[in-house]
C-alpha cells in the first residue's frame, strides 16, 4: 500500500518571495494534513546530504548552494497515496513544463528555483522525513 505522507520543502527562492502562507493554503486546500513542520536554514553540508542523491549530477553543487541560502520550511504532510497527489499539486521540476495552476507553475522560477520539493518516491519519504523530524516532532490526529 502506498504511504500516506510525503516529504516538502518550500526552498529559501519561495520563503524569501513571501510565498509561504500561498503555498501552505494550497496544500491544505488540497486535502494534505500538517503533522510536522519547521523552519530552518540548512548548511552546505546538510543541504548536500538532503540531496546526496543527486551528488553525479552537474547541478548538484549549485543546488545545494541554493538550498543553503537562507531558510527554507520542511513538513511532513498527510494524505492517502501522499508522494502521487503531491506530485500533481506542485507540477513538473521545471515550471515551464509545470500545469497551469500547480505551485511549481505559480511560484517558481527556475528548474533550481522551482519554489517547493516533494518527495519522488515512498521510500524516499521516508528517509526524508526521518531528516527533519524525529517521532516526537511528528503528530497523529
Ligand atoms: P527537487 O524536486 O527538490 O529535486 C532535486 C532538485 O534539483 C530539483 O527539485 C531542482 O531544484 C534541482 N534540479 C533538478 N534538475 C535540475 C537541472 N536540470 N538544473 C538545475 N537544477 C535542477
Amino acid at each position: 500500500m502506498a504511504n500516506s505522507f510525503t516529504l516538502t520543502i518550500i526552498k529559501p527562492d519561495a520563503v524569501a518571495a513571501g510565498h509561504i502562507g500561498n503555498i501552505l493554503q494550497m496544500i491544505c486546500q488540497a486535502g494534505f494534513r500538517i503533522v510536522a513542520m519547521k523552519m530552518v536554514h540548512m548548511s552546505e553540508s546538510e543541504a548536500g546530504r538532503f540531496y546526496a542523491v543527486h551528488r553525479e549530477r552537474p547541478f548538484y553543487r549549485d543546488l545545494v548552494r541554493f538550498m543553503s541560502s537562507g531558510p527554507v520550511v520542511a513538513a511532513i504532510i498527510d494524505a492517502e497515496n501522499a508522494v502521487e497527489r503531491f506530485r500533481q499539486l506542485i507540477g513538473a521540476t521545471n515550471p515551464e513544463q509545470a500545469a497551469e495552476g500547480t505551485v511549481r507553475r505559480l511560484y517558481g522560477t527556475s528548474v533550481e528555483r522551482n519554489a517547493v520539493h516533494g518527495s519522488d518516491s515512498d521510500a524516499n519519504a521516508v528517509t526524508e522525513a526521518a531528516f527533519f523530524f524525529s517521532e516526537l516532532e511528528r503528530f497523529t490526529y
